[in-house]
């Protein structure tokens, strides 16, 4: 029996207090948010699960590593310990520290695109997407086509469409294809993997038209392990050398370092072309910092240092993929469908399926996630038609797990809430814009019940 339960592989040294709220209360609460779980704070939420992103703990090597920065405005220690680290992990040469991963993409879309260039990934995240049309830019999205099926239980459902990829390339001419982008593992497709083959493949053709290709790979860790678990030919590899493998594919990465940095804040861009480093460090200055902080404190770069290096502990990818996987079966056993196979770092319950009575312009995912809040207090995120209005490919509610965080009894009640909340599915009904913003209007619009 022992063996059947993965456990949390590390024990609890610090605890931040959960508040618990009643339905009653609840009610009031998201009814003064305008049903918007974004206008909750956070106090008031018992399950925080609107993002893995900064939302992690800290280990206490991690906490150690605090005292050790150097807060130096130049060439700190903290930036020596971050770089080895960093550069043993991806084998960039030019390693450039930004305060957050939409900070690296900011710098790296201003300096290598503009009006006219088309940005393939396999999904662009929405900061991605936003900053390569800042930059005037277009982004395509050519994920594969098992990775657009939310049911199909396919093992890399974050795969680039190569074929795809290659015909963007003809159709608009390399001249205009900057670079090409893959996400690991690919957040917006629901946290799915991309293989090794597969980032081969897209090398290739980047070499034949002489494209350089970059990585998003703020997961990249839990993109290793899944590899290490599904891939042919790397059956029980090493998951730091899979990772290791993964980054000497491409020509450079943004990373934000809040998801696999095991960090409360940062972010990473980095890259071997020297002329284009030079420019990058020449934008960053301008609004980030100096070439060996951008925009993060000394302690902040200790602090992933280690991170970096604990995250790929194969007992802690084992435990992290797990809690996933175990949340979606809570799911299924309540008969709600999920995006299948589960991600790394989140569960996508699929809204449209479980609630087909309420149509897409009434937000079957928000009236999902405003009911699992008034149920248990459990903070998921919309992401579906209020969030990306007409054009929501799919309704779902992501539920994401901050790394080292929640506890299995944690998960556990948040499969009994989603359990109840799914006996009165037929019960739940829509909603309509009250005011919303022009732009992003999920995050501040108001709501109201139908
Ligand atoms: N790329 C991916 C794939 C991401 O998931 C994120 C952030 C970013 C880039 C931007 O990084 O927030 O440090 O500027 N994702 C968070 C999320 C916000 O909730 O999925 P950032």
């Amino acid at each position: 029996m022992h063996e059947n339960t993965i456990i949390e592989p590390f024990r609890i040294k610090s605890v931040e207090p959960i508040r618990l709220t009643s339905r009653e209360e609840r009610v009031a609460l998201l009814e003064a948010a305008d049903h918007n779980l974004f206008a909750l704070m956070a106090d008031d939420v018992i399950i925080d699960l609107l993002t893995d992103s900064g939302t992690g703990a800290m280990s206490s090597e991690q906490w150690a590593a605090i005292m050790r920065g150097d807060e130096s405005y130049a060439g700190a220690k903290s930036f020596t310990r971050f770089h080895d680290v960093v550069q043993e992990l991806t084998g960039f040469k030019h390693i450039i520290p930004t305060h957050q991963g939409r900070a690296a993409e900011r710098i790296l879309f201003a300096e290598v695109s503009g009006a006219g260039d088309v940005v393939p990934n396999n999904t662009h995240f929405d900061t991605t997407r936003a900053n390569v049309e800042f930059a005037k830019a277009e982004a395509r999205d050519m994920v594969c086509v098992e990775g657009q099926d939310l049911a199909l239980d396919a093992p890399f459902k974050g795969n680039m469409d190569v074929e795809k990829l290659r015909a963007t390339i003809n159709e608009v001419g390399r001249d205009n294809v900057p670079v090409v982008m893959v996400t690991i593992t690919n957040n917006s497709g629901g946290g799915q993997p991309v293989s090794m083959e597969n980032l081969r493949a897209v090398r290739a053709v980047c070499d034949e038209f002489d494209i350089p290709m970059f990585l998003d790979a703020c997961r990249f860790a839990e993109n290793a392990w899944f590899v290490t678990q599904r891939e042919t030919g790397y059956e029980g590899a090493d998951p730091r050398e899979v990772a290791k493998e993964a980054f000497r594919i491409a020509d450079g990465c943004t990373i934000s370092l809040k998801k696999d940095g095991m960090a409360n804040i940062g972010g990473l861009l980095a890259m071997n072309d020297d002329a284009l480093a030079k420019r990058c460090r020449d934008n960053l200055i301008l609004t980030e910092g100096f070439p060996t902080y951008g925009g993060l404190a000394g302690r902040d770069l200790d602090a992933i240092a280690v991170g970096l290096i604990e995250v790929t502990d194969p007992d802690y990818l084992r435990y992290r993929v797990r809690t996933a996987e175990y949340l979606a079966e809570k799911a299924w056993a309540a008969g709600v469908p999920t995006v299948r196979p589960p991600g790394g770092h989140a569960v996508y319950l699929d809204a449209g399926g479980l609630l087909p009575h309420i149509p897409s312009h009434e937000f079957p995912a928000q009236s999902l996630a405003c009911a699992l809040y008034v149920e248990g207090g459990v903070r998921g995120v919309e992401i579906g038609s209020l969030m990306f209005g007409e054009h929501a490919p799919h309704e779902l509610v992501r539920l994401a797990l901050p790394r080292r965080t929640y506890t299995q009894s944690h998960i556990d009640y948040v499969g009994g809430v989603i359990a109840a909340v799914a006996e009165k599915a037929s019960e739940l009904r829509g909603y309509r814009i009250v005011e919303e913003a022009p732009h992003l209007r999920h995050f501040t619009a108001k709501l109201a019940p139908l």
